[in-house]
């Protein structure tokens, strides 16, 4: 979706104008028919709510819409204007129209607010429609173009750095909802290479060789029944004062996750082509970072590899040595993200030395039990980064609720033969991997784990999404950055 800015409506703008209407405040400057005919349709101006009128002037038929901002005092008023900016776009995607102007003189919003509504409106117009190559016209998409007219001062600074975050956002869509036979540990990195060039961020790429030099033993363990190379991927980008410590934000980049030779059921397999989201977040949120110059020192780590059953696949019952030093003995072979990150974790607190850790990951099936898709869980070693990344999420919509850890918790994945098993027993199973993942971190890092199992996929459109991939993670870190780190 292409925003461009306008300083008023002239004969080159859009047939669709559509103005921002705070609820209950009909503008009094409406055409008649508009205006009665949004009071007839019950339109009120609740966020989100659409009224689509018509009115004639100058002997020209005008396509204007109404749509809902909701209270003015609302908190949340900014995700109230994104919801609004969004239903625009949901709207008339697949109108025949192909662009559409939004009429900001007299909104009475500020530029934060214009941008808001810009940045709903592109979010909700992102499709994957590469291989649907039979599309009929009316499911096709039209609206290509948005004409900001009378934008606040200021609303074009705020878009330009909004924009960057909306292109990670759109990245991570892509490469979560690309099927698996198309992203796997390879052309993951291949496409991060291609998308990060030139915006100054930096790529490492480990592969296996390497990675058994260093003893990632619990890595490759995974990795090792599929026929396409695990990899590590790590995306710096320096934009902070040098010598400042990086932030180190790690991702499950599971391409697909068969469950091995513990092999998942085959009913909705097919979903575990985004066992890569958490991984996915982290290359969206590198490339918001980037796209915006953000003043912080941030690194991002994948561990990518693809869990197969396979002849030379792992076993349950098999003992793997990870990087740390610490053996593993693998119960369950689908529990392979935690043995994904574990190794990952430990190279990169060696490698950055960094104070603060926080990964990513579509870990458990138990954490979409507990909270749906509403929040992802977040576990952490120090409070004051879980306040951080709690009000990060409020604060972006990607929301976190926060979950215990404990040394009681901790004991149920003791080994009668290694340091560890990968799984403790039926209960608890998000917390108990988290407490795996915590036997990770070194004395004095502050790390933080955010189970997003549930966030990654949507089975039907929300706010600033269609049905697909979500984005989910990637104005979660921006935000944290924004707020925590560049502050
Ligand atoms: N990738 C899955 C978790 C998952 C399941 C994410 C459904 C999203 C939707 C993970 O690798 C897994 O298989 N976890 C197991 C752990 C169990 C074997 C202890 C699970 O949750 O069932
Ligand atoms: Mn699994
Ligand atoms: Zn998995």
């Amino acid at each position: 979706m292409k925003i461009e800015f306008h300083d008023s409506l002239d004969a080159e703008s859009p047939r669709i104008v559509a103005r921002i209407v705070d609820q209950d405040k009909l503008p009094a400057d409406l055409p008649r028919a508009v205006a009665e005919g949004a009071k007839a349709s019950r339109f009120t101006g609740k966020a989100g709510q659409v009224f689509d009128g018509f009115h004639e002037a100058d002997g020209n038929v005008v396509r204007l819409a109404l749509v809902g901002a909701g209270k003015k005092k609302d908190a949340g008023r900014l995700a109230a204007l994104e919801k609004a900016g969004a239903a625009l776009t949901a709207k008339y995607l697949t109108s025949g129209e192909k662009a559409l102007a939004i009429d900001f003189s007299d909104s009475g919003l500020s530029a934060e607010d214009a941008a808001a509504v810009l940045m709903g409106a592109r979010l909700r117009s992102w499709r994957w429609d590469t291989y649907r190559t039979r599309l009929r016209d009316e499911q096709k998409r039209t609206l290509k173009t948005i004409d900001a007219v009378g934008a606040p001062d200021g609303t074009q600074a705020a878009w330009e750095d909004a924009r960057a975050v909306a292109t990670g956002v759109e990245f991570t869509r892509e490469l979560v909802a690309e099927p698996a036979n198309v992203i796997y540990p390879q052309s993951f990195v291949e496409r991060c290479q291609e998308r990060l060039k030139g915006t100054g961020a930096e790529i490492q790429v480990l592969d296996e060789d390497e990675m058994r030099t260093l003893g990632m033993g619990a890595l490759l363990g995974v990795g090792q029944g599929s026929r396409r190379d695990s990899k590590l991927l790590v995306i710096k980008w320096m934009g902070g004062n040098a010598g400042d410590k990086p932030t180190v934000f790690v991702g499950k980049g599971v391409t697909f996750d068969t469950g091995g030779i513990s092999l998942k059921p085959g009913a909705g397999m097919e979903d575990m082509k985004w066992d890569m989201g958490g991984a996915g977040a982290v290359a969206g949120a590198m490339l918001a970072l980037a796209g915006r110059k953000a003043k912080a020192n941030i690194i991002g780590v994948c561990g990518l590899v693809e869990n197969m059953p396979d002849g030379n696949a792992q076993r349950p019952g098999d003992v793997v040595t990870s990087m740390s030093g610490q053996t593993i003995e693998v119960i369950n072979t689908d529990a392979e993200g935690r043995l994904v990150l574990c190794d990952a974790l430990t190279w990169a607190q060696r490698e950055f030395k960094p104070d603060t850790v926080v990964d990513l990951a579509t870990l458990t099936g138990a954490m979409m039990i507990a909270l749906g898709h509403e929040h992802g869980g977040v576990f952490s070693n120090d409070d004051a980064l879980a306040d951080n990344l709690l009000a990060a999420g409020k604060t972006s919509g990607d929301k976190l609720w926060r979950f215990p850890l404990a040394p009681e918790y901790d004991k149920l994945i003791d080994s009668p033969i290694a340091d560890m098993k990968n799984v403790g027993p039926r209960w608890a199973g998000s917390i108990t991997a988290a407490q795996y993942l915590q036997r990770f971190i070194e004395d004095g890092v502050n790390w933080a784990h955010c189970d997003i199992a549930g966030m990654v996929w949507a089975d039907k459109p929300g706010a600033t999404w269609d049905k697909g991939a979500t984005g989910y993670g990637v104005r979660l870190i921006d935000r944290f950055v924004r707020d925590t780190v560049e502050s």
